[in-house]
């Protein structure tokens, strides 16, 4: 377990630390160096002196440094699983997949880096020749969120390095041991110095400030709520950086009538309860057809029921801990406000005893568009559970929300699966599933979820710039 600040290939003390706590029982398990002004613009020169030379490498050369990278990090699963859940609080079975799914990342873009193609343009002139080249942005910031430590990392900085980007990472402050983890395997993978930088700090606004207003820094790719998001827009403004923003998400999970009910459940649990409900494509609203209402929420609150909650280093927990006391808050407000105005908790519906930091997996049924839940991402094990009559009708409701993340549904009819999915205002649609990730796909968000894509084949896109070569033959 790496603490110090990873600034161009050496480990880093500041004089101030911040703690890091377990959320399942919160104790200390780290104290970790706090970057301020001056430990940021170290790490941001030294990534902006390594670009040339790591710009210029073969993406040969570059795939290399990243499978090793990819190999490290799937040799020491347990050990970076273990850190994972010590600091995020997920269970080890999720913290492991998350390990995995961040290390696909690395091994698409080892791959992807070496498809960078340009074009060839017919000319209307005899005495020129148009060509298209793409290069890489130049020193990138990643700031990355607490719900996936890792592999919200490695899916902005493995393309960013594939196509010969440097990078400094600015962690979540609840959990940067996994950020620091990654760090050091990086290391040992051996990509110079500088080319990929990490800068835990607690004090985000401060970091982040330097990050976004520095003219070194070429792109700022953020995921992470939508107002900070915005916040960091006009951050960058000044500088007119490249922005990709992978922001909140208010995801529909629709049930028509004709849908296999024992599938949507299953979809819906996996769509809902991992990682506690903290995710940002999570189930957030259900609307579920008046004829199959009753049986869908009872087969839903029946699963719920058992789900086991607990300290996520034991074997069969299920859900851990929420992250820390103003993600139990913002829950506990959620629920009362809809209980207060007329939804009934079937399961759940208030904290849990296990810990400090637990919510019971909760369903609610009778929710109406005019609580706050209809509008606000809950970011916990909440399932609030709507009743709609007309395809029209559900669809207007799953629209009416500011972002477009992830949406789900479940139908059988082929017309109407075409024509909910083009409906449907959300930049990625799980039909008849509730699980949408994976590397090859892009991921990303349209209206005020954000933009750009991350992932498959879109990914590199945003770490490229595009030169037209206009060359005379001089005739
Ligand atoms: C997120 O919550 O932002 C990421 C979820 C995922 O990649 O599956």
């Amino acid at each position: 377990m790496r603490t110090s600040a990873y600034i161009n290939g050496q480990w880093l003390e500041t004089d101030q630390t911040f703690s890091v706590l377990n959320p399942y029982n919160r104790r200390e398990l780290a104290r970790v160096s706090d970057c301020g002004v001056e430990e940021t613009e170290a790490a941001i020169d030294a990534a902006a002196a390594a670009f040339p030379s790591w710009s210029t490498q073969t993406a040969a050369h570059r795939s290399r440094r990243l499978r090793s990278w990819c190999e490290l990090i799937r040799n020491n699963l347990d050990e970076l699983a273990t850190i994972l859940t010590q600091e995020q609080g997920k269970p080890l079975a999720e913290a492991k997949a998350e390990i995995k799914y961040g290390a696909s990342f690395i091994e698409w873009f080892a791959e992807e880096g070496k498809r960078v193609y340009g074009d060839t343009i017919p000319s209307s002139s005899k005495d020129n020749r148009i060509v298209v080249i793409n290069q890489p942005v130049g020193v990138v910031a990643a700031i990355t969120p607490w719900n996936f430590p890792s592999a919200m990392i490695t899916r902005k900085v493995a393309p960013a390095l594939a196509v010969g980007c440097t990078v400094v990472v600015k962690p979540a402050e609840d959990t940067p041991l996994s950020a620091l983890a990654l760090a050091d395997l990086a290391h040992q993978a051996g990509f110079p110095p500088g080319v990929f930088n990490v800068v835990p700090c607690a004090r985000p606004e401060v970091v982040g400030r330097v990050l976004t207003q520095s003219p070194k820094v070429r792109k700022l790719s953020f995921t992470g709520s939508t107002a900070v998001g915005k916040w960091l827009m006009e951050q960058c403004a000044g500088t007119l950086k490249r922005l990709s923003m992978e922001l909140g998400g208010n995801a529909p999970f629709i049930v028509f009538a004709d849908a296999d009910l024992d599938a949507a459940v299953d979809g819906a649990m996996a769509a809902k309860y991992r990682n506690g409900g903290q995710t940002c494509i999570c189930a957030n609203r259900f609307f579920v057809h008046a004829s199959v209402y009753d049986e869908f929420v009872e087969k839903l609150a029946t699963k719920t029921r058992k789900l086991k909650l607990g300290d996520g280093q034991k074997a069969g927990t299920e859900v851990g801990p929420l992250i820390n006391s103003a993600g139990l808050d913002k829950v506990i407000r959620l629920v009362e406000d809809a209980r207060s105005k007329g939804a009934k908790a079937v399961v759940g519906g208030g904290a849990s005893d296990v810990g400090p930091q637990f919510y019971q997996p909760t369903v609610l049924s009778d929710v109406s568009v005019d609580m706050d839940v209809f509008h606000e991402e809950i970011f916990g094990p909440v399932c609030s559970v709507y009743k709609f009559e007309t395809e029209t009708e559900v669809i207007e409701q799953a629209n009416a929300t500011r972002v477009g993340l992830a949406a789900y549904f479940y139908g059988q009819n082929y017309s109407l699966i075409w024509r909910v999915a083009e409906a449907l205002e959300f930049g990625m649609v799980g039909i008849n599933t509730g699980r949408i990730s994976a590397a090859q796909a892009p991921f990303g968000g349209i209206k005020e979820s954000g933009f750009g894509r991350e992932g498959s084949k879109y990914g590199l896109d945003d770490f490229l710039v595009k030169k037209y070569l206009c060359w005379g033959l001089g005739h």
